[in-house]
């Protein structure tokens, strides 16, 4: 398994999978691995040749105000799993690889990048995410590109921007994978206190009694109001509780207008923590 940190270098080492006919796949990931990210990789390594991991704690998809500074990194453990798995290549540029002196562009994603979900709430978050995506699909030139179900709108934005830019990439989703309470895995779970952590899964419950009573006929704002309040009384600031189209994001007001996806996101102490499923 061979680490690289400079752009040229990556394009090189993808440039020779390709030549000897090799299919590569990209699972992009910020570090601080879990069983999620794994589970991207394994199947990455089902689905094609060759499999490089980008790790990149990326500066331009959080504001001043966030957590990039106290991000989890866990370099020495993250290595060790991915070389447990036989990853091919480890794509970890510095900031300046990344974004060199003078760099001075940045995409703007519209459609479901601006529904009234992540973005109300991270404006700059979508940007940051889509800029950074671009360049490592740029990069690495991936027949495939993998990301988990557990940044639903994400997935949504990301499959949108590589078709509307014609990157010549096929974007796959991975269900969410979550801990055996129901805790979707994120890397951000580290925040968590121990009381914080027993009344996290209350997230993923209440999103699973939300969907069946929906699916029983229960109307769906008023399945939506229970469930606000009960995440509410569990302790968390909820941000938001949404019923929408799972593929456009559009908001729904019943489940005649589509397949619905229920996508939340709410605090608990310093942590945000956002979840979803579908209907
Ligand atoms: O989901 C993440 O970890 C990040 O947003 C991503 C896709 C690696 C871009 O920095």
């Amino acid at each position: 398994m061979r680490v690289i940190r400079t752009v040229a270098t990556v394009r090189r080492a993808c440039a020779r999978f390709r030549d000897a006919g090799e299919s590569i796949a990209l699972v992009p990931t910020m570090g601080a691995l879990h069983a999620g990210h794994l589970a991207l990789v394994r199947l990455a390594k089902r689905r094609c040749d060759r499999v490089v991991v980008s790790i990149f704690v990326n500066p331009a998809q959080f504001a001043p105000n966030e957590d990039f500074g106290s991000y989890p990194r866990a370099w020495d453990a993250d290595l060790a799993a991915l070389s447990a798995l036989a990853v091919d290549l480890i794509w970890a540029p510095g900031v300046r690889d990344m974004y060199p002196e003078g760099f001075a562009t940045r995409i703007e994603p519209a459609g479901p990048a601006k529904v009234g979900l992540e973005d109300a709430f991270r404006p700059h978050f979508f940007g940051g995410v889509t800029t950074v995506v671009a360049k490592l699909l740029l990069q690495v030139a991936p027949d495939i590109a993998l990301f988990g179900e557990k940044d639903y709108q994400q997935l949504k934005v990301v499959t949108a921007m590589a078709k509307d830019l014609d990157i010549p990439v096929k974007i796959v989703g991975l269900p969410t994978v979550r801990e055996k309470d129901g805790l979707a895995m994120s890397s951000r779970n580290a925040y968590l206190s121990a009381s914080e952590r027993a009344a996290a899964p209350t997230l993923h419950r209440v999103l699973k009694d939300c969907a069946s009573h929906i699916k029983t006929g229960r109307p769906l704002p008023d399945a939506l109001a229970v469930s606000r309040a009960q995440i509410e009384r569990a302790g968390f600031v909820l941000d938001y509780l949404e019923a929408r189209h799972a593929d456009t994001l559009a908001p729904v007001m019943s489940r005649k207008d589509g397949p619905v996806r229920l996508l939340v996101a709410a605090r608990l102490g310093r942590t945000r923590l956002i979840d979803n499923i579908g209907v």
